[in-house]
């Protein structure tokens, strides 16, 4: 009886995890699980290894860890107490992810994010590096420390690059755009995007959520031409250096 008990908090509090509050409980799961709750355990394992991490290990992914399924940080905060993302409607990633059968994960420190659509609300015209960069405290502090002024003038020699045009990069195409950002992205950052095959790279000038929105142009490039509404589209993204883009600058 105690210990059904006993398992039965330790589910509550596991559920309290993928809802949003305590993370750190998660090794309670396989215990309760194991013990009372077989189809439960299903469902948990399911994401098992994938989103189950304390918050910390979302603040600094290292330049090395190379193109990761999509996710973003709850939590990370910069400048320091920005924290730069929006998971309003995330219930809309699981629905479409349910639907497809697709792993994903949402838990209080990160969410799977997925290509959407914005219809042109990236397209440059819509943008300039004052509303890109609107923190007189700090833009970025990884890979590389900028402030407001580097911010604006990043996102300057970005945008002259073109828009949706193509950059030759260590011998890959990628196609350029604006948009939202990915793992612990802030306005200001530089991302890539992988999917289908093929590659984007992104200047981050909005804050990080699932819904990964991105220049017109540069979406339809990755989707061939499919509107990503409804779909579970989980691209591989990676941080870059802004200034190792080829056309870039080398030194700010
Ligand atoms: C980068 O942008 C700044 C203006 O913000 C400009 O003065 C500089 O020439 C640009 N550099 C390159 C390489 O485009």
């Amino acid at each position: 009886m105690l210990t059904r008990f006993l398992a039965f908090c330790a589910l509550a509090a596991a559920e309290t995890c993928v809802n949003g509050t305590e993370c750190e409980e998660v090794d309670f799961l396989s215990y309760a699980a194991k013990e009372d709750f077989p189809r439960r355990k299903r469902r948990f394992r399911r994401h098992h290894g994938y989103g189950y991490r304390p918050c910390k290990s979302a603040e600094r992914p290292s330049l090395a860890e190379g193109p990761v399924p999509c996710t973003y940080s709850k939590t990370y905060a910069y400048p320091a107490t920005v924290v730069q993302e929006d998971s309003g409607g995330v219930a809309q990633m699981e629905s479409r992810c349910d639907s497809a059968g697709e792993d994903y994960v949402n838990n209080q420190c990160e969410a799977t994010c997925i290509i959407n659509s914005n219809s042109q609300g990236y397209d440059y015209n819509k943008w300039d590096a004052v509303k890109a960069c609107p923190y007189p405290a700090g833009a970025t502090e990884f890979p590389i420390v900028s402030n407001q002024e580097q911010c604006m003038q990043l996102y300057d020699n970005f945008t002259a690059l073109g828009e949706a045009v193509d950059i030759t990069w260590n011998g890959e195409v990628y196609r350029t755009g604006i948009g939202h950002g990915a793992l612990i992205g802030v306005r200001g950052n530089c991302l890539t995007i992988r999917y289908n095959g093929k590659n984007a790279v992104i200047f981050q000038v909005d804050i990080r959520s699932w819904s990964l929105e991105i220049t017109q142009k540069t979406y339809l490039y990755l989707t061939d031409n499919e509107n990503p509404g409804g779909f579970c589209w989980i691209p591989e993204v990676e941080i870059v250096n802004c200034l190792d883009i080829p056309g870039m600058p080398s030194s700010l």
